[in-house]
């Protein structure tokens, strides 16, 4: 299957030509506006008490790069400056921190234990000061910066890149064969108990980057690790699971024990707004994976923000009740969407082009899936106007971003553009565009090559292989080309 390349639409006209073709309905200006002829994007909005400078957001992007006991390496601080460098007012989270050891995904997440509140200080004062010395010294007053907390529940890896140690909310019928759980399984299900301790260090955390002066936290919710995993817990007996009330009791909890330690501290949410079922790819297909077919779900499929008799369809009620909730009694000040998980359905939640070593080829064109978050965000927002919002996906509108950004937030589907894979192939871009310069001169545009992706599921750092010079010198670069040319092999 192939589809159109956004670097082969020559002109915006060609580029809402193709989305007509694909019958998508989406705001897109004519030309980026800079900050001195009035964009939208350059426009302050208020967070709680707290006036955020612009409508740019920096989402968090991990980078496997910490050392084996949690703490920063030179990779990790230099991400960090970059977002500082990127001219955002919205640092979202910066990257997934676990609040235990056994919560991280692989054995160089960042996770807390007293020792490594240093290394969490670096790198705020990091960014801090990056974003000063490019911005003015008084520039952070309207920087906002979180940390997002999160356990990695079912995609746990603490101690080794190939072993996957998963904690689960419930038994998945499709996902617990994919991590090797057996249905009888139980030893992996976290018992109330448990819950109840782990609630107690989600706290413990946010105490960390309170005293440390994060100005918020993110209970990170989405992408199908716990925070996310519990929302569907259908099939859980118990207080944490079943109904609503009992599904979001986890995500509830957590936030009403850091508001009674933490006053001051504000707290999002990054939510997965939706979901679908697990896809795989069909067999392989000219040498590489086929295109992603659903798996077979069974009747009850256990999916949060979806249609519960086909869960190919969105169905928004759960997802805008439980925001509505949590902003309106819980004190919950800011939302990030996106949507379903990097390991079960990736085309959704990253649409790239290229798909990375443990995908399949894109069952739609990309930009429908981004054109779906977007849209889904805009419903959100005629339901909850007052609500600030976040918005996902847009790295693959590519040159016509600031075209879509600047639309969408004076058009009012979201109040901040959120930045994913293409901060770490082009940071500058959003101060780039404020500017009023040519952010596309430097050809860094993020193409979706999906490398980022590709060298963690393969045990290696992170980082933009293909278009940042800092991983071209390291012996990761080389490791990834064998590793690519070996999938061409196979
Ligand atoms: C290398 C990499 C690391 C990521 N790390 C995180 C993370 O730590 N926390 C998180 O919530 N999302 C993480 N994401 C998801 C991104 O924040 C974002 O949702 C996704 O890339 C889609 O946005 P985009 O289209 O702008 O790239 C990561 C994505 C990539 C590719
Ligand atoms: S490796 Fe670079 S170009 Fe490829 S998806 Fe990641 S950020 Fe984009």
């Amino acid at each position: 299957m192939s589809y159109a390349r956004i670097g082969a639409l020559k002109s915006v006209e060609q580029f809402r030509e193709h989305l007509a073709t694909l019958g998508l309905e989406l705001p897109c200006d004519d030309a980026p506006l800079s900050a001195d002829e009035g964009s939208p994007l350059a426009a302050p909005f208020e967070v709680g008490a707290f006036t955020v400078g612009n409508r740019w957001c920096i989402h968090p992007m991990e980078g496997w790069d910490g050392t084996a006991d949690g703490q920063p390496t030179e990779h990790t601080l230099r991400r960090w400056r970059n977002f500082g460098l990127s001219g955002a007012k919205l640092i979202w989270g910066g990257e997934a921190f676990a609040v235990q050891q056994d919560g991280r995904a692989n054995p160089n997440q960042l996770y807390y234990r007293p020792e490594n509140e240093t290394g969490i200080d670096e790198l705020l004062q990091t960014l801090i000061s990056s974003h000063e010395q490019q911005f003015g010294p008084n520039s952070s007053r309207d920087l906002l910066v979180g940390l997002q907390l999160t356990h990695s529940g079912r995609y746990s890896r603490p101690t080794r890149k190939d072993r996957a140690e998963p904690r689960i909310a419930y038994h998945h019928p499709l996902l617990d064969r994919r991590v090797g759980i057996a249905p009888d399984d139980d030893s992996r299900v976290w018992t109330d108990g448990d819950i109840r301790q782990l609630i107690d260090r989600y706290v413990v955390a946010a105490q960390l980057a309170d005293r440390l002066g994060f100005q918020f936290v993110d209970v990170k919710s989405c992408h199908g690790y716990l925070g996310h995993e519990f929302l569907s817990a259908f099939t859980r007996p118990g207080p944490y699971g079943g109904d609503f009330e009992g599904r979001t009791k986890f995500l509830r909890d957590i936030v009403t024990g850091i508001r009674a330690e933490c006053p001051r501290l504000m707290i999002g949410v990054r939510l997965s707004l939706y979901d679908f079922p697990p896809f795989r790819p069909r067999e392989i297909e000219n040498g590489k994976p086929g295109v992603g077919v659903p798996e077979d779900w069974e009747r009850d499929y256990p999916g949060f923000g979806c249609n519960r008799d086909n869960p190919l369809e969105l169905d928004l009620a759960e997802p805008i009740r439980l925001m509505e909730m949590l902003h309106r009694d819980n004190g919950v000040a800011l939302f990030n969407l996106s949507a379903g998980s990097p390991y079960y359905n990736p085309h959704m939640q990253r649409p790239a082009f290229y798909p990375p070593s443990d995908g399949y080829q894109p069952p739609e064109d990309p930009l429908v899936g981004c054109v779906r978050q977007v849209q889904a965000v805009r419903d959100v927002k005629q339901r909850l106007p007052h609500v600030p919002v976040v918005g996902t996906s847009y790295t693959y509108f590519q040159e016509f971003l600031p075209h879509v950004a600047q639309a969408v937030v004076r058009a009012g589907w979201v109040d901040s553009v959120g930045i994913g894979r293409l901060v770490l192939s082009d940071w500058e871009l959003p101060a780039k565009t404020l500017a009023g310069a040519d952010y596309r001169a430097d050809k860094k545009l993020c193409r979706t090559f999906s490398d980022c992706t590709t060298a963690p599921r393969n045990g290696m750092i992170s980082g933009c292989y293909p278009l940042d010079e800092h991983y071209k010198d390291l012996p990761e670069f080389e490791r990834l080309k064998e590793v690519k040319a070996g999938l061409r092999g196979k």
